[in-house]
């Protein structure tokens, strides 16, 4: 399929700590995935990672570290617009219009805003609540048909759509409006030791709960087998073996296989086999992606390059949906 045919991903990765293996499985393994069919787009939202409060120096070093691990993972730069949030001004400009199209009921359902502000009682912000219309923001400016994202994202993708199709009610055909692309195994990873909550880069309290996607091998094979299970030892799917099932949908993400094919896989395994199967495969499916990550992140020059180009390529497409809009809502353009 030619270039100009292909649809338009959009998708955005907060710079808030290093990738769960949350992130890879719910978001960045299906992002390079999609890479060959369609003209993906991928930013690092650092706009959005300052609704909590960053250090700036550790905000910069993440900033770069994620785009380098997104190439690491093995998005190509040349094929896809890889680049950061803030490089593009449009996004801030654009986010303003919207607020105007957008109710504060709305915004007050979202329950990432309700976890986060009990999260945060010290730091309610504006941009937190918010943050849901610099994402649609983000995924509107180019004209995205999909967004892939975890299962935590829908809501947001939801009110994206809303705030699309109201514009598009009052001033004509604007907006693409979006679908989200949410994975069938890997939507939502649980935590290790809590598989209740979904493992996450930038909440946990608890080291063991989260496999960091730049943690030391031998480390991240312990946090599985220690990994919270049951007592029954049979190797299952289901509600009430939170943390079993856990696993098996990890296993199932990395390994591209359905959940039930990976639990036919385990019929009469005992848990200790079970977890080193699992680990066996997380550990093989990061190996590589940390080997180049390294060699990755020595190169100064080619990283800088990276981001510059990214924030041109970005630009370009933005501008031209941001000045279409400018001109419909009555600004001087
Ligand atoms: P963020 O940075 O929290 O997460 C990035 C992506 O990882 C997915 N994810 C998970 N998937 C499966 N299991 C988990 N435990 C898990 N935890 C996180 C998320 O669903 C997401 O796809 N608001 C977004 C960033 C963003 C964005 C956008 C996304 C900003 N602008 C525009 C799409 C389009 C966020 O905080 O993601």
């Amino acid at each position: 399929m030619s270039e100009e045919n292909k649809k338009i991903i959009y998708s955005a990765m907060q710079p808030s700590g290093i990738p769960s293996l949350g992130n890879y499985l719910g978001a960045l393994k299906n992002w390079k995935n999609l890479q060959n069919e369609y003209n993906c787009i991928y930013a690092i939202a650092n706009m959005h990672a300052i609704t909590v409060r960053q250090d700036p120096t550790e905000l910069r070093k993440k900033t770069r570290d994620l785009l380098t691990l997104f190439m690491a993972i093995g998005i190509d730069p040349e094929k896809n617009i890889l680049y950061v949030q803030s490089d593009v001004k449009a996004h801030a400009e654009l986010a303003w219009v919207l607020n105007c199209f957008t109710y504060m009921g709305e915004l007050s359902r979202m329950t990432q805003f309700k976890d986060k502000s009990a999260k945060h009682a010290d730091n309610i912000n504006a941009g937190l609540f918010t943050y849901p219309v610099l994402m649609a923001a983000d995924i509107l400016l180019y004209n995205a048909d999909l967004v892939p994202v975890g299962e935590d994202q829908r809501q947001h993708l939801e009110i994206t759509r809303d705030i699309a199709e109201r514009f598009n009610n009052i001033y004509g055909d604007v907006f693409t409006v979006p679908d989200g692309y949410i994975p069938k195994v890997g939507a939502r990873i649980m935590g290790l030791q809590e598989p209740e909550r979904k493992m996450s880069k930038s909440e946990s309290d608890n080291d063991n709960n989260v496999i960091y996607m730049l943690d030391d091998l031998g480390r991240a094979a312990n946090k599985i087998k220690r990994a919270v299970t049951d007592s029954d030892n049979e190797v299952r799917l289901s509600p009430d073996k939170p943390g079993i099932s856990n696993l098996l949908n990890i296993y199932a993400a990395v390994t591209g296989k359905s959940a039930e094919e990976a639990e036919g896989e385990f019929v009469g395994c005992g848990y200790g086999e079970f977890k080193k199967c699992v680990a066996d495969a997380v550990i093989e499916e990061l190996r590589p992606i940390q080997e180049r990550f390294k060699e990755l992140s020595s190169d100064k020059a080619y990283i800088d390059k990276v981001i510059k180009d990214g924030a041109e390529k970005a630009a370009y497409i933005a501008n031209k949906t941001l000045r279409k809009v400018q001109r419909k809502v009555g600004f001087p353009v």
